[in-house]
């Protein structure tokens, strides 16, 4: 049964794989509108721009009419207020995810009250995949294309190629 209200899919998605996919299309079978919401994650070091992984999830997206890709800068618990959305959802993987991820919950929870955080467990076939694994296997030459679309599995190629030449993220 679906819920008359939006949910938010924040992450810093670098690249978006297939994981990411998986978690948005179960959330776009529980709610109306799914509003996936990048922003830069200061504990990470990003291969894509923002802008480059908007691109990047609208085309992993297209065929799912519900979603929507935008960004947010600053901290999630004030956008949130800001856009009136107070349900998140976010993907667990396996046990390792949790500890992080229920700290994140929490402290949002702290943040704004209003917030609820709701967690859905990826396909089995994905509990090991990561982005930070996805680039690594990129990096070292190896092959992604079980682990992201096809679009972003070129432009990973691409970005290793000129990260090798000494290009980083616009
Ligand atoms: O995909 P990620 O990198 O695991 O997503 C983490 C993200 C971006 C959702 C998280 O770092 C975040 O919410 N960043 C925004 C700043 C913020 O609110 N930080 C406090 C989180 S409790």
């Amino acid at each position: 049964m679906k819920r008359k209200i939006s949910a938010v899919y924040p992450g810093s998605f670098d690249p978006p794989t297939n994981g990411h996919l998986d978690i948005i299309t179960r959330a776009s079978h529980l709610f109306p509108k799914i509003i996936v919401s990048v922003t830069e994650n200061v504990n990470k070091k990003h291969i894509f721009s923002l802008q480059e992984r908007i691109d990047l999830l609208q085309k992993t997206t297209k065929n799912l009419k519900s979603v929507e890709v935008v960004s947010f800068s600053g901290l999630l618990a004030n956008y949130l207020e800001k856009i009136n959305s107070f349900v998140l959802i976010r993907g667990l993987r396996a046990l390792s995810d949790f500890e992080y991820e229920f700290q994140m919950a929490l402290m949002n929870r702290k943040l704004n009250k209003k917030i609820e955080t709701i967690f859905l467990m990826t396909d089995q076939s994905y509990t090991f995949l990561s982005s930070s694994m996805v680039k690594e296997i990129a990096m070292l030459g190896g092959n992604t294309s079980d682990f992201v679309p096809k679009h972003v599995e070129k432009e990973l190629k691409k970005r290793v190629v000129s990260l090798s030449k000494g290009g980083y993220a616009k």
